[in-house]
């Protein structure tokens, strides 16, 4: 596995691979990783000649007071990790090797940007699709592969694509959990033991909905009711949104009719966790 640091270096790397007709799959990360980021790389090795794993703890999507600084790095363990699954290229830039003095570009996606997460976190989705943007351009992948656990993010990443005319196939992948249902998370870190418990409200909260679904409940009000329920068994919890939406708009719909998504983010002391699942009448 290489490592490299620069965008000349990176993009000079990803020209060549395309002079020579090989498919390059990139999986963009903050590091932390896990089991889940790890899955995305060997569903990409599947499908490419050539992974490029990115790792840049992208300040821009950050808000102002949120966790940047806390963020948990550690480049010796996810660099290993990276080997061991046989990485192609581990592209590792600097802060100011992605926004160089000057730097006054961004990328926003006006609809899906400011709904759920991006209502919490004022600017998240502008910083994303600003950084994914750049590393599309950087790495020129065929094709993208990111994690459905982000299902927000998801649908905004396809939106630049298709708006901005990438050729890159966004490829989604299903939340990697742990065995008893908690969604992996670089963020899981910031969970204390009781924390940690109450945070198996939310998986729980989602298998009920499911469960009220296939019961032949159509209500998201009803659906939306009990899932609140669920979590606010946990005193710890405070739920920031708790929503039946569209899957593409994400607009809140009324009523489960054709495929619909139920998404979360709840606080748990210094963690803000999301999850969801789809629903199939
Ligand atoms: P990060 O949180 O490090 O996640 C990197 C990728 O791993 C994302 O596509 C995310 O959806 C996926 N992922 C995280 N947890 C997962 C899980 N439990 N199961 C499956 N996939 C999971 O998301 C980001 O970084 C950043 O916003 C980024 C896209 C890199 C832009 O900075």
């Amino acid at each position: 596995m290489r490592v490299i640091e620069r965008v000349d270096e990176m993009r000079q790397w990803a020209e060549a691979e395309r002079r020579a007709a090989r498919r390059i799959v990139l999986v963009p990360t903050m590091g932390a990783l896990h089991e889940g980021h790890l899955s995305l790389v060997r569903e990409g090795k599947k499908s490419g000649e050539r992974l490029v794993a990115s790792l840049f703890v992208n300040s821009a999507q950050f808000a102002p007071n949120e966790d940047l600084a806390a963020y948990p790095r550690d480049f010796e363990r996810d660099r290993e990790m990276l080997e061991k699954e046989k990485v192609d290229i581990l592209f590792h830039p600097a802060a100011a090797e992605m926004y160089p003095e000057g730097y006054q570009t961004y990328v926003d996606v006006e609809k899906l940007g400011p709904l759920l997460c991006g209502e919490f976190r004022p600017g998240h989705f502008r910083g994303v699709a600003t950084v994914v943007a750049k590393l599309f351009n950087i790495a020129r992948p065929h094709a993208a592969i990111f994690g459905e656990k982000d299902y927000q993010q998801i649908q905004v990443i396809r939106r630049i694509a298709k708006d901005l005319n990438f050729d890159v196939d966004v490829v989604g992948y299903p939340t990697v959990r742990e065995k008893d249902g908690l969604a992996m998370s670089s963020r899981n870190v910031y969970l204390n033991q009781q924390e940690r418990a109450a945070a198996l409200s939310l998986s729980r909260s989602l298998k009920q909905a499911e469960s009220l679904v296939r019961q032949g409940e159509r209500e998201s009000k009803r659906i939306v009711a009990a899932v609140r329920a669920e979590i606010e068994e946990e005193p710890l919890a405070r739920i920031e949104y708790a929503r039946v939406c569209d899957t593409e708009t994400l607009e809140e719909v009324a009523t489960v009719e054709g495929a619909a998504v139920l998404v979360l983010a709840v606080r748990l002391g210094k963690a803000r966790l999301i999850d969801n699942t789809t629903l199939k009448p």
